[in-house]
């Protein structure tokens, strides 16, 4: 494990016996690389990103690797109701908040509160004053990045509060299994261990409506090219540019596989874990041409996302599993992402 520090910020490397190493960046609690051997022996990185933490704050609408909280993904309109008090959050995403807004903690500087040699991992502390992003509450947060010997990049968050308020955290890694820097992630093949997607309206945000995904392009049932359906003419491929999907998940709140990928040019596998209720599957729909590190040109689908969280739009949909956190209740969520061969 090292711990160096670049413009100010604390970047730690995870690194295993296998040479598979990671590096977790304290601005926006950040993953900035996931390096691992292919089957020809080359040390691939699996996720995009930024040489430096300055490119996360020119590129903050895309949340490369970033913890984000205290709310995934989008709210309605930008207003809630928690525990019978009315909130007005801030409207990022045309009318709607999107991952808590330009004041959520994805680009906020964490503190490395413990480095564990023996268990190889980073904790990371945040503190969110009350109303600092709309949301009621003084909020103390903890994300511990850990990578095992069996190349599993565990992801374990807490948080706690001395109002009710909301819980929802999730990591947004665009992983591309043949490296960062090869392209579009078309040709590589997902299963998603759900049958049902939360459908979108226009607006980007679930209606309320649980969809079966059986005979429609949204099916990942069985391993499929992500690229096989993305283009066909469906509503909700239509209103969202490819893949941007909650997909419902039924864990009972235990870790569960949620989905696996594969890129056969490269043998890696990507096993990804989670314990929460949904996970977003998102193809890098809204990437625009930019340069990334070691110079990587990356552009639209060059990547995709996994993100385990609440149903977005949670707090508004009673149907849904309510991302409520009681004052002085501890919230505990677990994401693992594991590499293998
Ligand atoms: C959302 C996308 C958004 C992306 C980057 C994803 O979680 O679902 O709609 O463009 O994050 O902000």
């Amino acid at each position: 494990m090292t711990k160096e520090t670049i413009e100010q910020t604390d970047i730690i490397t995870l690194t295993n016996a296998n040479g598979t190493q990671v590096k977790v960046s304290a601005l926006g609690a950040t993953v900035m690389s996931f390096l691992f051997k292919d089957k020809d022996g080359i040390l691939r990185d699996v996720v995009l990103g930024y040489d430096a933490p300055s490119g996360y704050l020119e590129h903050k609408a895309g949340y490369f690797g970033a913890t984000v909280g205290r709310n995934a993904n989008r709210i309605a309109n930008a207003k809630c109701t928690i525990s019978g008090a009315a909130y007005e959050l801030e409207a990022n995403s045309d009318q709607n908040n999107l991952h808590s807004g330009t004041n959520g903690v994805s680009h906020k500087l964490w503190e490395v509160e413990k480095l564990d040699e023996a268990a190889n991992s980073v904790t990371l502390k945040f503190f969110s004053a009350h109303l600092e992003q709309g949301f009621p509450g003084n909020m103390t947060m903890h994300v511990t990045f850990t990578l095992t010997e069996d190349d599993s990049l565990k992801i374990a968050y807490e948080a706690v509060s001395d109002q009710d308020t909301i819980a929802n955290f999730t990591n947004h890694s665009y992983f591309n299994l043949a490296g960062h820097n090869s392209g579009c992630i078309g040709k590589q093949k997902l299963k998603i261990y759900s049958k049902e997607i939360t459908p979108l309206t226009a607006a980007l945000v679930p209606s309320g409506e649980i969809r079966q995904v059986a005979g429609t392009p949204m099916d990942f049932t069985e391993f499929k090219e992500i690229g096989r359906d993305i283009d066909k003419d469906y509503d909700q491929l239509n209103i969202a540019g490819g893949y941007d999907h909650n997909y419902v998940l039924d864990n009972n709140g235990r870790l569960a596989l949620m989905a696996e990928a594969v890129c056969e040019e490269t043998g890696i596998h990507l096993h990804a874990y989670t314990d929460c209720p949904g996970v977003q599957f998102y193809t890098g729909n809204f990437i625009s041409p930019h340069t990334g590190k070691d110079g990587a040109a990356y552009d639209k689908r060059h990547a995709f996302c996994l993100e385990s969280n609440y149903c977005p739009n949670a707090i508004n949909i009673p149907e849904f599993q309510s991302p409520l956190l009681k004052a002085g209740e501890t919230y505990h969520s677990e994401t693992v992402y594991r590499l293998s061969l």
